[in-house]
This record gives C-alpha cells, structure tokens and sequence, in this order.
C-alpha cells in the first residue's frame, strides 16, 4: 500500500491544482534527486554503470506507459517542443504541402508547423474546434490531397478537451496522412496506449502529469515513421556502435536512439524514472480513476456557484483539466489574488484552470473554492 500522504507532503497552506503546469514532485523522486547529487560529491562517476542501467531503465518505463511495443521505439530527449521539431524538420516536404491541427493549441505545437511555411512552402491549418459536438470529424474535414500530416494535442491545454485519437489514426490512415502526438496533458494522467491509437510520433516532457522534473522527455516514434525522418543532430551517443570512440566509421543507431545526441540528462533521468515508478505502481487505471472524481468534484464546485465551464463535461471528453468563468469579476486578478491565497491554478481562457491529480485530497479541493469564495 502506497502512503500518498507521505509521498506529497506539500506544504499545508498549499492547494496545488496546476499539474497541467508544472507539477510538484512525489518524495520519492526528491530522494532519488538527493540521493544522485550525494553520490556525485562522494563518488563522482564511479558507478557510471548504474546511471546507464537506469537508463535503460526509463525507456522501459515509458514503453510500458504507452504501451509501445519496444523500447527501441522510445527516446528519451529535452522537452516536447525538441521531439515535435526532429518531426517537423526530419520529414520531406514539397511545396504546397500542408499540416492540419487544432486551433489554439499550445504554441510548441503550433509553432514548429508554422515554421515550415517560409523555409518549405508548408501551410499549417488551424481549425477551430470551439463549439464542434464533433471536433474528429473537423479536423478530418480540413484533410485534403496535399495534407501530410495531423499534429494534435491529445488533451487541449486551455479547454482540457480530449481527442478520439483511434478515431482520429484511422482517418489519417486510410488518407495516407501521418499522426503526430502531443500527449503531454494525458500521460500521467490517463492511461495512454499508443498501439491501440497507431501514432507515428507521440511526444510529452514529463513535468506536468508525469510528476517529473523539467526537462526530460519522451519520444516515440514507430519504426517505419521513424525510416522518413531525416537526423536533425549529431553525436557520440546517437550511433550504433555506441561507446566505440576509435572508430572512424558510424551509422544512426537503429533504435530511437538515433535522436540522442549526447550525453543523457542522468539527473532527470533518476528523477523521472522515481516519479514514474510511482504511476505504474499504483497503475493507470486507477490514477485515472481517482482523477475522474477529482475533477468531478471540481465540476460540481463550479455548477453550484453557477460559473461557466470552459471544458467539456462528458467523461470520454476530459483528463485532469477544469477551466472555469468567475462571472462579475476581472478573472485575471482573481487569479493572481488566488494565487497569494495558495491556490496554485493557471489562468487560462477568460478563467480559472483547476488541474488536480490522483493524489489530490478531495478537502483541499473544496479549500480551494472557499478561498476563491472569499476573495468574490
Ligand atoms: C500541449 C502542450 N505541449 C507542450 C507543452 C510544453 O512543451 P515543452 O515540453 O517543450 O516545454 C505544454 C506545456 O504547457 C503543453 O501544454
């Protein structure tokens, strides 16, 4: 049995409802940190064995996350943004090519499509999908004979709406148009399972739902997407023959660890590895469903006080994010006097973010909406 209190212990004035941000870190991976930082004073790189087997470790962790069918097909990089642009940068592209995405997407995801435009003549299609009771289907409707690729958060950052990506992989195989993941607001919070929905690329850092530090990511691609990507950065540790300095001769390394280029990030790594093994201990089935009455309760909160929701209701159609409207107020203020009062949210929309976790007590969400009351 898992002792969730002791693995959170953040600060009693604290109600944290940002893990769609940046999320604190369980003890474990504070240990884990501590532990690395201790070794390294004493003992330098004596035991650089262990930081490799660790690792190796983390790809497994991934691969089990998502379920990808080999951890060849995991590399472990910076952040989102970096795996998105190996995508945008790594593919061919003819002039008069387009990508198709959600409108108001986060701008890593939005970005690196956009600048494909001056250098390849690429356009990026943003369709809105405020209002769609089918947002699949329209983003299918914006696919035509030129379109390339669909770039999509699998859960919006603002809204918190999340995608049919099944759905949405069976459209674009039957059009010959690849599927590329931003799933940095679902791993950690619902179960991801990236066989079943057949992306080609799915990537996400690992300091929001993953409970993680910043700055370590992952990046799956699937063995025949990765084929057409061309290597955007080079190093001693993308190679094949790995560890081999003398040889003059090189080739990317088969695995997904041709979009490493040099040394890991050992200390994320034993961070993200620590967070993760407390996800998959407690399982995602379960963090998803303890999740679900969280942000149940957050909804409720908002329906007796009347505020307007920015997020879908529908259970199919949420993960972890409630935006809400303070109606009669200047809800950017009320978020930075929230803020002063240890609400820790985000200001999203024309409202209020609230993104619990598993963990969450179900008491510190109702405090957060007495302190909200009290500041109407
Ligand atoms: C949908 C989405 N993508 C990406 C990011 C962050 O990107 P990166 O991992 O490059 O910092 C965020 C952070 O808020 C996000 O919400």
């Amino acid at each position: 049995m898992i002792d969730l209190a002791a693995e959170f212990p953040l600060d009693p004035d604290l109600v944290h409802l940002n893990h769609a941000g940046v999320a604190p870190w369980p003890a474990r991976t504070r240990r884990a940190v501590c532990d690395f930082a201790d070794e390294n004073t004493r003992l330098g790189s004596l035991y650089y064995p262990d930081w490799q087997a660790r690792e190796a470790r983390l790809r497994v962790q991934f691969a089990q996350l998502i379920n990808a069918p080999s951890v060849d097909d995991i590399a472990l990089l910076k952040n989102t943004s970096e795996a998105l642009s190996l995508v945008a940068f790594g593919l061919d592209w003819q002039r008069g090519d387009n990508v198709v995405g959600p409108a108001g997407e986060f701008p890593s995801n939005r970005l690196v499509w956009e600048a494909l435009g001056p250098r390849f003549g690429v356009q990026y299609r943003a369709v809105p999908l405020d209002g769609q009771d089918d947002p699949e289907a329209a983003l299918m409707a914006a696919v035509d004979g030129d379109t390339r690729l669909l770039a999509v958060s699998a859960v919006q950052y603002a809204s918190g709406l999340r995608l049919d990506l099944v759905r949405l992989s069976e459209c674009c195989r039957t059009r010959g148009v690849l599927l590329c993941v931003d799933a940095i607001q679902q791993l950690g919070a619902l179960p991801f399972d990236v066989q079943a929905c057949q992306a080609d690329f799915v990537a996400a850092d690992g300091h929001k739902w993953l409970l993680g530090p910043e700055g370590v990511a992952l990046f799956y691609s699937r063995p025949e997407a990765r084929e057409r990507l061309h290597l955007q950065q080079f190093g001693w540790h993308m190679v094949a023959a790995v560890g081999d300095f003398e040889r003059r001769d090189w080739r990317p390394a088969d695995s997904a660890r041709r979009f490493e280029a040099g040394s890991p990030n050992n200390l994320g790594i034993a961070a993200q590895s620590a967070s993760l093994s407390l996800l998959l201990a407690v399982g995602m089935p379960a963090v998803a469903e303890a999740l679900a009455t969280r942000v149940t309760a957050v909804i409720e909160q908002t329906r007796r006080r009347g505020f307007p929701l920015r997020s879908p209701i529908a259970p199919a159609r949420r993960a972890g994010i409630v935006t809400f409207h303070v109606p009669g107020v200047d809800n950017r203020r009320l978020y930075v006097r929230l803020m002063a009062a240890g609400v820790l949210c985000a200001q999203r929309l024309d409202g209020l973010r609230f993104s619990p976790h598993f963990y969450t007590p179900p008491a510190a969400i109702e405090t957060a909406f007495e302190r909200l009351d009290a500041l109407c």
